[in-house]
């Protein structure tokens, strides 16, 4: 039988996958999840490393027959993961190989607003781009993709986003699950539509207020399992869709842990039985597994929806424990840190900041180098009907003070780029940038980003 696993073809960057054929229990083929290759550096000693990033395009075989065009980073969807440690200089070779112009962001990374690769630093076709920066920050999963002007959502859409990881003594030496694509799995999770000509189908589907698929991928992988021992598992969830939010739960109802937020490790494990995931936010979950044994199989969730099936093939007496301490994460100071207001309102092709569209030539707030500004940031109840915007600023990982005055949950009280804010609330931020230059904030809804839902703070 020529499964989607058989013959996916032109995914260069990604691990080989199972050709067995795997049935869920309604009796549904389930295809092995591609895992992101751990990209090759160019160059590599303790003090620094080099890596190459190519935006290209290819095609790439999800269903069935045709194959589908997609953009990805060295390969043809997605890209492969850079693994960076703090204190190390990393050198990244930019190369556009795209019919249009693109640009290579780092969300989530601390690094100078000149190679943040934001709507200032598009890499036009046939360009390359160079980007040196030293690491500055402790051990997180990032992800980087285009973030040229509008025309973020499009590109995200045709397959460009890849992984970060950075690594630090503390992750080093944390016990955790850590041996990658068999305990340690990063899940890129987006929704698509496809065409009748197996094609994504962005233009018929778009939505100015967030285009949403009616399949789900993870890592590029339709009905995904992995094969794991009953072990802890952990699961590195990226929410890379345009604009769906997912609420990831196990099957069953049983308990998870949460480690890490979008910029490193919680300070303790935080039990959950539900963790909810909009746009460019990511979590680290561990699955326990020791209950189950050969032949059971655990499912993660979206609701209703399967995004992942754990099948335990092997059983093990090797059982690792959770640490009870993860981190150390020291409470940024406000005490008489100015206030800054913004207010995100409008809908569709009028989404807006503090009443203004984006525009590249105005500079909307002024902030001090490693001041410390407390964020006000208000989602306005809308006549015409509200949504929750994901809000995201660049070169910085904030702290969430409070939402609608309250302590925030256990699982925001770590590092985080990208916070949800429901429509009404209001939630406090402490935000202080360690380089200079002019940085984007905006809503991680690609459509509401390219749609002009986005300033510009300018640091000095
Ligand atoms: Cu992930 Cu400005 O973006
Ligand atoms: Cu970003
Ligand atoms: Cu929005």
């Amino acid at each position: 039988d020529s499964s989607s696993a058989g013959n996916f073809i032109g995914m260069g960057h990604m691990m080989g996958a199972d050709r067995a054929t795997v049935l869920d229990e309604s009796g549904q083929e389930m295809t092995a999840l591609r895992v992101p290759e751990l990209a090759v550096p160019d160059s590599e000693s303790d003090s620094e490393i080099t890596y190459t990033v190519t935006a290209q395009a290819g095609e790439t075989a999800f269903l069935e027959g045709k194959t589908t065009q997609t953009l990805g980073y060295n390969g043809s969807y997605l890209g492969p993961v850079l693994v960076v440690n703090e204190g190390q200089e990393v050198h990244i070779k930019t190369e556009n190989q795209l019919s249009e112009a693109t640009s290579f962001h780092w969300h989530g990374l601390k690094v100078p607003s000149d190679i943040d690769g934001g709507p200032h630093h598009p890499v036009g076709p046939n360009e390359t781009m160079q980007v040196d920066f030293t690491v500055n920050q402790e051990a997180a999963t990032l992800w980087f993709h285009p973030h040229a002007l509008r025309t973020t959502a499009e590109q995200v859409y045709a397959g460009l986003a890849g992984l970060i990881f950075v690594e630090d003594d503390n992750s080093d030496q944390l016990n955790l699950p850590k041996d990658y694509g068999v305990n340690d799995f990063p899940l890129i999770v987006q929704d698509r539509s496809f065409d009748a000509d197996n094609q994504f189908d962005y233009a018929g589907t778009y939505d100015p207020d967030g285009t949403y698929g009616d399949t789900l991928l993870v890592n590029g992988t339709i009905n995904p399992y992995v094969e794991v021992k009953n072990e802890l598992v952990r699961l590195r969830l990226v929410n890379g869709s345009n604009a769906r939010n997912y609420t990831f739960g196990l099957e069953n109802g049983a308990v998870f842990h949460q480690i890490a937020s979008d910029g490193g490790f919680l300070e303790q494990p935080v039990a959950l039985k539900s963790v909810t995931l909009t746009p460019g936010e990511r979590a680290e979950i561990i699955v326990d597994l020791s209950s189950y044994g050969k032949g059971d199989t655990v499912k993660l969730m979206d609701g209703d929806a399967t995004v992942l099936a754990l099948n335990v093939t092997e059983e093990t007496d090797a059982q690792m424990a959770l640490p009870e301490t993860l981190n150390a994460i020291p409470e940024m100071t406000t005490q008489g840190a100015a206030v800054q207001q913004f207010t995100l309102s409008g809908m569709s092709f009028m989404v807006n900041i503090n009443g203004n569209q984006f525009d590249m030539d105005r500079i909307d707030t002024e902030q001090s180098l490693n001041e410390t500004v407390i964020w006000e940031v208000h989602n306005a109840q809308d006549m015409m009907g509200s949504m929750v915007h994901p809000f995201h600023i660049h070169g910085v990982q904030f702290q969430v003070l409070s939402r609608d005055g309250a302590e925030p949950p256990q699982n925001e009280q770590g590092w985080k780029d990208t916070i949800a804010v429901y429509p009404g609330e209001t939630v406090r931020l402490a935000v202080t940038f360690p380089e200079k230059g002019v940085f984007m904030y905006h809503c991680h809804i690609l459509e509401h980003e390219d749609n002009g839902m986005m300033g510009q703070v300018s640091v000095q």
